[in-house]
Formats: structure tokens, C-alpha cells, sequence
């Protein structure tokens, strides 16, 4: 395990990626103990990959793979099995030390940095064949184009970089309604969106000191601009009519696949593929 300071700052946004590390140290901590990340089924073997990105990026065998906002571990030590070389990256050392624990604990060779996304040029060197982040990461991001620069910095010239999260679409609709409306913002705007917090969505009825999260809109167009102004080559950015966590608004289908009622169509997921050149 890397660690670093993050850079002292008094900016708004600094502010709200301050409170927002203190919460993912709770987070980390109850989402460890916790059934939606079933550490001890990931102990026995179990893939927290989903079929549709393992096609989607292709063989891993002897690749090296940054992953970007790894949380706890769980989708690294999958890649790791599956033949990967993994550095994970997040800025929680809590959720680092489990990361790398889980790893030592499974005779998993992983590395694991503790720093925020955006410094990470500071504290990391090397290339990487793929970059990779999964479900949960845009909305925590203040600049999108900042973001796509770091992920461009960190791949190899012809190396691939895949996200898949919930779709821009999908984070305006309003998480507290049970019927399907719009709540949030769609469009960015630089300014921190505060949300109040009571458990987490891995543990509605945890305990949380910490009483906001501090989140970022960014459209769909944002994150298209931001990975071709880095320099990227897209390759595909597929959308999916379900999303992988429950909403009030939406009913499930199966085993993380939430999608609206009646047969409403909506893209609330997404895939995308981008390659350096
Ligand atoms: C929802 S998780 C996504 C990881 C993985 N898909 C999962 O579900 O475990 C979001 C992760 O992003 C990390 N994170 C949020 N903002 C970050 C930042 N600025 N730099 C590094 N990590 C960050 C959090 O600590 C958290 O572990």
C-alpha cells in the first residue's frame, strides 16, 4: 500500500472532497461487514465482474490494468484472477488497507495507492495496457476533462481505458421518489451538489457520522468531450435499460438489474470504450 496527503486547499471543491473521503473512510469500514459486497463469497471465489464488461474488455491474461476508485478491492482481485497485473487507486485509506489486506490475505499480487484521482501524476508512475473504473464514479468527480486527462496520462500508446457507471440520464432522476421523476441536475455546474446522508446505499440502515456527500453532475456529452479532448479514440459507448442499485422508482428484474415500471424505457446505465493511440 501507497499512501499520500492530499493537497491541503479551502476551495469549495476541496471542501466537499475532504468531507467526501471522510465518508468513504465510513463507508469503506461498514461496506466491508456488509452482504452487497460479501467479502467472505469473494474469499471463496466469487466474480464481482459483470458478464457484459469481461466481454467487453477481452482477455486480461498478462495485461496490466489500473483501477481507478477500487473501493474495497472486490472488482481488482477479480480482474487479478482472471490474470490482470492490478495497481488499485482510491483515495480512502480505509478502504486501501482492506483492499490490500484482502489481496495479502488471498495470495492476490495487487497494489494498492491511496491518493485522490486527480493528484495521482504526483504519486504514481508508470503505463498501463487498461484503465478501468466501475459503478459509482462520475458523480464524485469535479472536473470530468481533468478526470479523462489523468486516465490518458496512465495508458500505454494503443491501451485501452473502459468505465461503466450509471448513466448521466439516470443520476437526474429524483433517488427519494417512488414515482419516476426528475430531482437532480442533469447539465455540470462547478458547484458541489449536497446530498444528505443516512447509511449508505450498501447499508440503508448503518450508522454514518458524516452528514452530507458532496456530488457532481456531468452530462453524457461532458463525458464524451472530456474523453476525446484527452486524446482518447472511442471505440463504443453502449447504454443499458437497467441500473445495478434499487431507486424507489424502480422495480427489480433480476440480480442487480433495476429498471422503471411498465416496460418504460430509459437508458440508466452505460459502457464505454476508448483507446490511446
Ligand atoms: C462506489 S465506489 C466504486 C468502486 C467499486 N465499483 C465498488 O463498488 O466498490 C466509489 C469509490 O470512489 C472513491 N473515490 C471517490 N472520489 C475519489 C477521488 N477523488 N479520488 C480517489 N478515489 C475516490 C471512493 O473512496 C470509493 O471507494
Amino acid at each position: 500500500m501507497t499512501n499520500s496527503t492530499p493537497k491541503p486547499g479551502n476551495s469549495p471543491t476541496d471542501a466537499a472532497i475532504a468531507s467526501n473521503r471522510a465518508l468513504w473512510d465510513e463507508w469503506a469500514a461498514i461496506h466491508a461487514q456488509s452482504s452487497w459486497y460479501n467479502l467472505d463469497a469473494v474469499r471463496a471465489g466469487a466474480d464481482k465482474l459483470r458478464p457484459y464488461e469481461i466481454d467487453e474488455i477481452g482477455d486480461v491474461t498478462g495485461l496490466s490494468l489500473l483501477h481507478l476508485q477500487c473501493q474495497l478491492g472486490t472488482d481488482s482481485v477479480s480482474w487479478a484472477r482472471r490474470g490482470a497485473h492490478v495497481t488499485g487507486v482510491d483515495f480512502s485509506p480505509v478502504a486501501v488497507e482492506i483492499a490490500t489486506d484482502l489481496a495479502r490475505e488471498l495470495g492476490i499480487t495487487a497494489k494498492f495507492v491511496c491518493s485522490d484521482v486527480m493528484q495521482l501524476p504526483e504519486n504514481l508512475t508508470g503505463a498501463w495496457d487498461i484503465v478501468y473504473a466501475s459503478r459509482g464514479i462520475l458523480g464524485w468527480l469535479p472536473d470530468l476533462g481533468a478526470w479523462a486527462r489523468v486516465v490518458a496520462h496512465f495508458l500505454k500508446p494503443g491501451g485501452i481505458f473502459y468505465l461503466t457507471d450509471m448513466h448521466p440520464l439516470a443520476r437526474a432522476i429524483d433517488p427519494t421518489s417512488a414515482e419516476l421523476q426528475l430531482g437532480g441536475p442533469y447539465w455540470h455546474r462547478p458547484e458541489p451538489i449536497r446530498y444528505e446522508v443516512r447509511g449508505s446505499y450498501a447499508e440503508p440502515d448503518a450508522h454514518v457520522e458524516s452528514a452530507d456527500k458532496f456530488l457532481w453532475a456531468h452530462s453524457t456529452g461532458d463525458l464524451l468531450s472530456g474523453v476525446a479532448q484527452a486524446g482518447l479514440c472511442l471505440e463504443f459507448f453502449h447504454e443499458f435499460a437497467w441500473l445495478d442499485r434499487p431507486l424507489p422508482s424502480l422495480t427489480k428484474r433480476a440480480e442487480r438489474e433495476f429498471l422503471p415500471p411498465n416496460g418504460f424505457e430509459l437508458p440508466l446505465s452505460f459502457s464505454l470504450r476508448a483507446r490511446k493511440l
